[in-house]
């Protein structure tokens, strides 16, 4: 049943006296504490180890051990690091490494399994998924080669993923299916075992974007038989702005699939520097160019905060703020012309809950500039709340929902214009 909230100040501050990860906020670095963050499904806070610990590799691992580094630490990072973003999402060590954005992951990824379902013509995914992955499987499909193409599942109402259509359309020609697990713009959450279970009856492999769930949710891709995933490390894991992603696979598929981007790091023996490739052994080989060791080593802090808060506790702490930004929705929001664009059922719920306004784009600015409070848009009229359990308190979120009603009751967003801002 849906928990009751008390609807004022005095209530949200009762809450945060209640709540048992509230001390983690101290991990962060919060320059402007007057300032509402609300975008960690976009870049997390700093985590102060994170400063501290870029500072060390700076000074001490590149400016005084130079070229050193690779053999006292900086070679093994990628699957370090990933060991440790494989405890957050139920992998084992060996099956996650940190290397190169997420849309290069789902790129490797995504044409090494169309290269291990030869014959089968097809990738599924649906509209609600990130466009780059859009764009990306489009380009894997054409890169295969032999007239795969992209089937896009429609969703039924723009907020939900499109589970029956998905499960209608996977047969026999179906290569792969590729989905983000929290859907970007309303935070739908699929039910990752269900939705497997089915690709895998239908003889396909799953390759899962956890961008918008690590960090936010406890995820179990063994559990879940999941085959393959990517996911951002700079949302809710805090890795800093263009961190590097992740790629998980799955132990048994390891020597199966190869790295279609196939670089020297991936190679058997890269300082051998043979003339011909071979893959090295495990997912070593989904590595291509040189680690990016500076941002590599700026990951690890948010990892160990979540590990140390533990994934359960973010879950259960983030599925009560989300009930009671809804909560707030009703009271303050709805009454002023702002629907909801995320589902009601917490289970299919992420860490962010978005809001439709047709002048979404222009209450938003208002909102930065005016109110010290820090939202995203995404077109057409999505505005979207995130909370981090880790740094984000329910006052926070209380008033961030009264200064959204009062750009609007005061019309503060009139001042503003849609003029296509380059980052929203
Ligand atoms: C769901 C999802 N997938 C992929 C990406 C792209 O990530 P990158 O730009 O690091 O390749 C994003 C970026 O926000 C995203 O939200």
């Amino acid at each position: 049943m849906d928990e009751s909230f008390g609807l004022d100040r005095a209530a949200a501050l009762a809450l945060d006296a209640q709540d048992e990860l509230a001390g983690f906020r101290e991990a962060f670095v919060v320059a402007e504490p007057g300032l509402i963050y609300l975008l960690a499904n976009s870049l997390g806070r700093l985590p102060k180890a994170a400063a501290a610990r870029m500072a060390a590799v700076v000074e001490q691992e590149w400016g005084v051990r130079l070229i050193r580094g690779w053999n006292e630490g900086w070679m093994a990072l990628p699957q370090r690091v990933g060991d440790k973003v494989g405890q957050l999402v139920g992998a084992r060590p060996g099956e996650v490494l940190l290397a190169d954005s997420t849309s290069v992951n789902l790129y490797k990824l995504a044409l090494a399994a169309l290269r291990a379902r030869p014959g089968r013509g097809k990738i599924l995914t649906d509209d609600l998924n990130f466009p780059s992955d859009l764009y990306i499987l489009q380009g894997v499909a054409e890169a295969a080669g032999q007239g795969q193409r992209l089937q896009v599942v429609p969703s039924p109402d723009g907020i939900h993923g499109p589970v029956a259509g998905l499960l209608a359309a996977m047969d026999e020609d179906t290569a792969l299916v590729a989905l983000s697990l929290t859907l970007f713009k309303s935070g739908y959450t699929y039910d990752m075992a269900a939705v497997t279970a089915a690709a895998h009856a239908a003889g396909a492999l799953v390759l899962w974007d956890l961008s918008h769930a690590v960090g936010a949710l406890p995820i179990d891709l063994h559990a879940a038989g999941a085959d393959l995933a990517v996911g951002c490390t700079y949302k809710y894991l805090c890795g800093g702005p263009g961190a590097p992603a992740f790629l998980y696979v799955r132990q048994e598929l390891q020597e199966q699939l190869h790295n279609p981007v196939p670089g020297w790091m991936g190679q058997r023996k890269p300082f051998d520097l043979a003339l011909q490739y071979a893959d090295a052994p495990g997912l070593a080989r989904f590595l291509s160019g040189t680690p990016a060791i500076l941002s590599l080593a700026a990951v690890e802090p948010g990892v160990d905060l979540l590990l140390a808060a533990g994934m359960a506790r973010v879950r259960a702490k983030s599925a009560r703020q989300t009930a009671y930004l809804l909560a707030l929705w009703r009271a303050f929001l709805q009454p002023l012309g702002f629907t909801l664009k995320s589902p009601l059922a917490a289970e299919q719920r992420g860490s962010h809950v978005t809001f439709g306004h047709p002048e979404g784009l222009r209450i938003s600015q208002a909102l930065k500039e005016e109110m010290r409070v820090i939202p995203d848009f995404r077109r057409p009229d999505n505005l979207r709340y995130a909370v981090a359990p880790l740094y984000n308190s329910y006052s926070e979120l209380y008033e961030a929902v009264q200064r959204l009603a009062q750009v609007v009751t005061g019309r503060v967003y009139a001042r503003y214009a849609d003029d296509g801002l380059a980052v929203t």
